[in-house]
Formats: structure tokens, C-alpha cells, sequence
């Protein structure tokens, strides 16, 4: 190994369900590099790996980025861009100094992970840079096992899609899928209980507020939500068990 960068997924939450892959690619990488939503925040993947990987003798590099909106096909905002450039060029100084760099980040890389931002970023600056990416299990699975519902059988079609865009797409996904994943839910949750509502489908609709931790909870009764929801609750909404 060496030179090389890794983006691991860490799984949402519950450090029994990163991998041993994950853990032992973040044991013998000397760099972490963290990935944070704002400049004073905590780093929500170096917190879920904190308790089970040894941290103490490695360089723990802070990358910030924005939490502003990116829709995919336009430019990204100015200061979102400037944070992945600024991200970029310090993970590749790192690499240029002869380390391996990891990337961990929630749940699985392939899913509204900054990790694929970060490397487009680095692969555009220069193409000849290692990465390895490395599967996590998602908050999606986490979320399925939690309730014991299965996310597709059969002929079922799925859709996963963030709750804050456009309230028309959302409706269209309510409408044209078997099976349907919300994610970011947390600041949209009365909007969504109306859209639910409306489209006659809140008792199809299960809501896990963070999955596998130790507070863990799951709202079956949406109408009865009142209280704030943190930023791990994902809402399954399933229109037929089996
Ligand atoms: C930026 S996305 C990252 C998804 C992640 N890459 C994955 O594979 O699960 C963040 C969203 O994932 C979901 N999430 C992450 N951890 C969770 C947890 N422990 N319980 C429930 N949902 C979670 C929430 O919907 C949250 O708003």
C-alpha cells in the first residue's frame, strides 16, 4: 500500500456494522481524512469509527464540506466547489508525501456520499492518483433490517430519493414506485407527512430515526410525529409486504 487514497464506507452508525475491511484499511492508513458539513461541526463518519479504530497516532485531516445543495448535470455553487478544490489539494499534498489517505464516510460511498465529489475532484486534477473504494452497508439496508421489511422482492421497483428537492418529483417517485426510500428527512418531516397524507399513503410509511444506534426509534404512525427528528431518519415507505 501506499500513495493511495481509500473511500470506505462505515455503515450509519452502529460500529458492529463496519466492516472488517473498513477497520482494517482505516487501522493501516496514517492519514484520516474527515469529511465536515460546516467549519466548526464534528465529523459524522470519524464519530462512528472513533470507538473501534485506533486514532491516536494518526494525522487526522479536517475537510470541509459545504452542505448546500447539488443538482447533478449544473455547476455546483462557488463556495461548494471551493471546498472540494481546497479538499482535493489537501488529500493529494498527503498523498504526494508518499501516505495512504482514508475517506470514511456513512453508510456506503455509493449513496449521497461526498466521496464520489471529493474523487471527480482529485481524478480532474490528476488522473494518475490511486483510489479504492470501499463498500459500507448503507442506512437503507440498516433501516430495512430494523423494521423487517424487505426493500424489493419480486417485480418491485425501487426508488431512492432525498426528500429536499422538488416536491414534484417526489410526489412522481410517491406514485410511480413499489418501494420508496427517503433520505434527509429530518428538516422536511411536515411537508412529507402532508405529501404522505395526500397521496394516501402514510400507512405504507416507517420512519427510523438512527438505525442500529442505542437511541434508536421507529415511527410507524407518521400523523403522530411531533417532536424534531435528528439527521439519521430515513422513511421507508413500502406499498405492499410481500
Ligand atoms: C448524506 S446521506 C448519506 C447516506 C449514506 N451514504 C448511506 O449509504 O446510508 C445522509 C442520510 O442517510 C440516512 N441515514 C444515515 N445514517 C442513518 C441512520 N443511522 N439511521 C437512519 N438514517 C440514516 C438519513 O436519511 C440521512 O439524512
Amino acid at each position: 500500500m501506499n500513495n493511495t487514497l481509500y473511500i470506505i464506507g462505515v455503515g450509519p452508525g452502529d460500529p458492529g456494522l463496519l466492516t472488517f475491511k473498513a477497520h482494517s484499511l482505516l487501522e493501516s492508513c496514517t492519514v484520516i481524512a474527515t469529511p465536515k458539513g460546516s467549519k466548526n461541526g464534528n465529523s459524522t463518519a470519524l464519530s462512528i469509527i472513533q470507538h473501534t479504530v485506533e486514532l491516536e497516532d494518526k494525522t487526522i485531516l479536517e475537510l470541509y464540506f459545504p452542505m448546500k445543495k447539488v443538482r447533478m448535470g449544473t455547476k455546483p455553487d462557488r463556495e461548494v466547489e471551493k471546498g472540494w478544490q481546497e479538499a482535493a489539494q489537501a488529500v493529494l499534498a498527503n498523498l504526494d508525501a508518499g501516505k495512504d489517505v482514508a475517506f470514511p464516510t456513512l453508510g456506503d460511498p455509493a449513496i449521497y456520499s461526498t466521496g464520489y465529489y471529493l474523487y471527480q475532484m482529485i481524478i480532474g486534477l490528476r488522473p494518475d492518483v490511486r483510489v479504492v473504494f470501499v463498500p459500507g452497508i448503507s442506512a437503507l439496508s440498516s433501516c430495512s433490517a430494523t423494521i423487517a421489511t424487505p426493500i424489493c422482492l419480486g417485480d418491485d421497483r425501487l426508488a431512492v430519493i432525498p426528500a429536499t428537492f422538488s416536491s414534484d418529483k417526489l410526489r412522481e417517485t410517491l406514485l410511480d414506485f413499489d418501494t420508496i426510500v427517503l433520505m434527509k428527512v429530518h428538516k422536511v418531516i411536515n411537508e412529507l407527512k402532508e405529501l404522505l397524507a395526500e397521496l394516501d399513503l402514510l400507512d405504507c410509511a416507517v420512519l427510523v430515526e438512527k438505525t442500529g444506534m442505542t437511541d434508536e426509534k421507529i415511527y410507524t404512525d407518521l400523523s403522530k410525529l411531533t417532536e424534531p427528528i435528528h439527521y439519521f431518519s430515513t422513511i421507508i415507505v413500502r406499498k405492499h409486504f410481500l
